[in-house]
């Protein structure tokens, strides 16, 4: 019942890609794929482990961690699911783990404690992502990234300049996993509208901390009129807050584990269908971009077999969300800035 619940859901995924997996496209010749997840030992690394062991799409599963991973390993490994798993310990392991990868999630790092901002990460999990990211450009090159690491909207930055550093970047393969603010926002939109949160579609855009994080419950579908103005900024400030209404609740144990370990999954397996030819598999996701003025922002993306197919514009906004997305626009910059300062400086 569970493994059935949680791969309807894997296959529902979390933007317009709802109905792509049915049947008609899922046959028994689905392509070997191999997915690292790196910090896979973590709160998130193995909840998202477990998910991505339920995954059909997934042929091998290589968990990494520099602590702990055999174990996760072998508990993962004996679900009769399709993939293969394995578990590598150690830096000088890492090679091993990344080989052949088709998908590598990077959820390592320390997370938030109470009154930290996810800036206040920036010094560890930045030298954690440049490592991770020098190995993924010598290891498997070709694969496509999805960075849950904090901050995002410096991490990804800081492993664009790696790859560019080493002739191996290619921007439609690099994602920042902005999930879990849509999968916030669908929630929290849908206990407001009174409407089937299964059915709800919020794009969330800009960047993914505070008021970066931008909501465009305008565009939410099913469309509910009546929600008010003060309504509307109250689920803006709750989605934007989110990650902090769960840091606090955990009280020093860390920060969001286990719907970000869904939502982890929700986003690798869109690449994974996308990378195996879906069509029309959309998602939000933090990507170099040109749709504003900075280099890198959150928007719809259309996901194909080369990664980013195509980034989707903001569509129209409201007055709310225009203010919403001037203010956002200097923060972010400056969250881009300092990672790419860090990569070419460290
Ligand atoms: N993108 C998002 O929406 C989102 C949401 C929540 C948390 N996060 C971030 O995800 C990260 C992980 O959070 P968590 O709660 O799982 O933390 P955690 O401390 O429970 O786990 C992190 C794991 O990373 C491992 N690690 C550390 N250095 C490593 C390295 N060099 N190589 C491989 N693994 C390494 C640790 O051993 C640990 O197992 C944090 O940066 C957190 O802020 C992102």
């Amino acid at each position: 019942m569970l493994r059935s619940a949680i791969q309807q859901s894997l296959r529902r995924g979390t933007g317009s890609s709802a109905s792509q997996l049915n049947s008609r496209n899922f046959s028994s010749s689905t392509p070997h794929r191999k997915v690292a997840v790196l910090g896979a030992a973590g709160g998130i690394g193995q909840s998202l482990s477990l998910l991505m062991k339920l995954n059909p799409l997934v042929s091998q599963l290589s968990l990494y961690d520099i602590a702990g991973t055999p174990g996760v390993a072998a508990d993962v490994s004996h679900i009769n699911t399709r993939s293969q798993v394995m578990g590598y310990v150690g830096e000088d392991q890492l090679g091993k783990a990344l080989e052949g990868c088709d998908l590598v999630i990077i959820p390592a790092g320390v997370p938030r404690k109470p009154g930290m901002t996810r800036d206040d990460l920036f010094n560890i999990n930045a030298g954690i992502v440049k490592g991770l990211c020098t190995a993924i450009s010598k290891y498997c090159p070709n694969a496509l990234v999805n960075m849950i690491s904090n901050p995002v909207n410096s991490t990804v930055p800081i492993a664009s300049e790696v790859f560019k550093k080493s002739g191996t970047y290619d921007e439609r393969r690099l994602f920042g996993v902005t999930t879990l603010d849509v999968v916030r926002a669908k929630t929290f939109y849908a206990g407001k509208a009174n409407v089937n949160v299964a059915e709800v579609n919020v794009p969330v855009v800009g960047g993914h901390a505070g008021i970066t994080i931008l909501p465009l419950f305008s565009q939410a579908t099913p469309q509910a009129n009546i929600l008010s103005d003060e309504v509307l900024t109250a689920l803006t400030k709750r989605t934007q807050d989110g990650g902090t209404e769960v840091v606090e609740a955990k009280a020093g144990k860390g920060s969001a584990t286990l719907s970000m370990a869904y939502a982890g999954a929700l986003f690798a397996d869109a690449c994974l269908k996308g990378l195996n030819g879906v069509p029309d598999v959309v998602e939000c996701s933090f990507v170099q971009s040109n749709i504003t003025e900075l280099p890198f922002f959150a928007s719809k993306v259309r996901l194909g077999k080369n990664g980013v197919e195509e980034v989707l514009g903001l569509g129209a906004l409201s007055v709310y969300e225009k203010q919403g997305l001037e203010a956002l626009l200097p923060e972010l910059k400056s969250s881009i800035e300092k990672g790419i300062k860090f990569a070419n400086q460290s």
